[in-house]
This record gives structure tokens, sequence and C-alpha cells, in this order.
């Protein structure tokens, strides 16, 4: 919590900023330095924050950068206490990085997925990866967004915490960033008709290696 002149002003569970997410997280959680990024690509979360100890991403960009898949990583099990993970979320199809200029572009920069099932293996391998890795106790970071893919909105957020609890984690925490603005793939030519509300926000899951602490059965 921050100090202010009108008592203590509580975290919330919103922000328009990453940078500002993630020192709330580090805040609350006291986490002074993430022990790992498994997806560092070029190290944007931390231009303004304390780097990680270790970085690792399936495409380093740099020499000083691990590589390696997130879902099967060098380090020995029960040894870290925090983890960040921000994977791709676009569903691209198999041949997006051949593209026209002009599309797939959040794909081309960030990586994508070719389809709803790769994601999905990628992030419950990732959420039994960093299990392994996590001390008792320890907290995985995991950001995410919901994607329309194939005119079918998949609410990954909710796929997340279903596959973490399936893993053992404990959904400890859920803030949301929203975005003033997005790419515009409604450029009057692609798409003529909209089916769904345009996201203008994503997730950061914090999920800790603990039993869970509420029934979520029914
Ligand atoms: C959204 S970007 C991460 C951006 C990063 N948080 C930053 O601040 O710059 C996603 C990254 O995940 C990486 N990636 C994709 N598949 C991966 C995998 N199987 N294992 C590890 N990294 C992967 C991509 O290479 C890309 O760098």
């Amino acid at each position: 919590m921050e100090n202010t002149l009108f008592g203590f002003q509580p975290i919330t569970s919103i922000s328009f900023s990453n940078d500002e997410i993630i020192k709330n997280i580090m805040l609350l959680y006291n986490i002074e330095r993430f022990d790992l990024d498994c997806t560092y690509s070029i190290g944007h979360f931390w231009k303004n924050l304390p780097q990680p100890k270790n970085k690792s991403d399936l495409l380093p960009k740099r020499k000083d950068i691990i590589e390696a898949s997130s879902d099967n990583l060098p380090f020995k099990k029960d040894t870290m206490k925090s983890i960040m993970f921000d994977p791709p979320f676009v569903i691209a199809g198999q041949t997006y990085k051949d593209n026209d200029k002009g599309s797939s572009i959040i794909a081309k920069r960030f990586e994508g997925y070719k389809d709803f099932n790769e994601l999905k293996n990628h992030y419950y391998g990732t959420l039994k990866e960093t299990y392994r890795l996590l001390q008792n106790g320890g907290l995985l970071v995991f950001k995410c967004q919901d994607v329309v893919s194939s005119g079918k909105n998949h609410f990954t957020h909710c796929l997340v915490m279903e596959m973490a609890m399936q893993v053992g984690y404990y959904p400890k925490d859920l803030f949301i960033l929203m975005a003033k603005n997005r790419i515009n793939s409604f450029n009057g030519e692609k798409w003529k008709n909209q089916y769904h509300a345009r996201k203008h926000h994503s997730y950061f899951w914090v999920l800790k290696k603990d039993k869970c602490k509420v029934n979520y059965d029914f």
C-alpha cells in the first residue's frame, strides 16, 4: 500500500500500464526481483523495474538470454520464488509469418500459435514446468488475453484459471490491464461486420503454488 496525505492508498486491480501492474504485484507480494522471466523477448516489462535474475525465451533476441521453451526449462526443481510468463496469445494460423505486409501484425510482433490446441498445450505445459521450479508458496505471474478466433470468442483467462487449479496452483489474484488504443484490424477491407466487443483489456494472473483456499466445485 502507498502512503498518501490522506492515509493508505490501496493497490487496485486495474491499470493502463504494464509497469504499474507489475510494480503493484511486486509491492503486494514482496517480490524484490523476479527469479525468472521465461518469455523475456526484449525485456520491455523491465525497462523501469529490476531485471529478473534469469531470462529465457524460445527465440532469444540477445546473447544473455537463455534459449529454452518455457515448458522445458534448464533449472532445478523447487528453486524459485517468482516467475513471469507472458506468452503469445494470438491464433494466427500455420502461415502467418509469410502473410502480406499489413496482415497478422500482432502475431508477427509477438509470435503466435497455429491453432487454439497449440496455445493450450504451451500454456498447460508451462504451468506444469513452472510449478516444478517454484518453491511452496512461490508465485507465477501469467499474462494472458482473450481472443476471437474463427469468429468465436475464446475466453483464455478462464482456461488459464482452470488449468492452473488442475496443476495445483491457487489463483491468488487477478489484475486487469486496460488499453486506450489497439492495433486496428477493422480497416474497412478485411472485416466488414463486427460480431464481438473489441477487447481493450488483458489480464495478469497471480498464481500461487499452494493449496486452493476456495471451493470452486459445484
Ligand atoms: C508477448 S512476447 C513477451 C514480451 C516481453 N514480456 C517483453 O516485455 O518484452 C512473447 C514472447 O514469448 C516467446 N515465446 C513463444 N513461444 C515460446 C515458448 N514455447 N517458450 C518460451 N518463449 C516463447 C516469444 O519468442 C516472445 O518473445
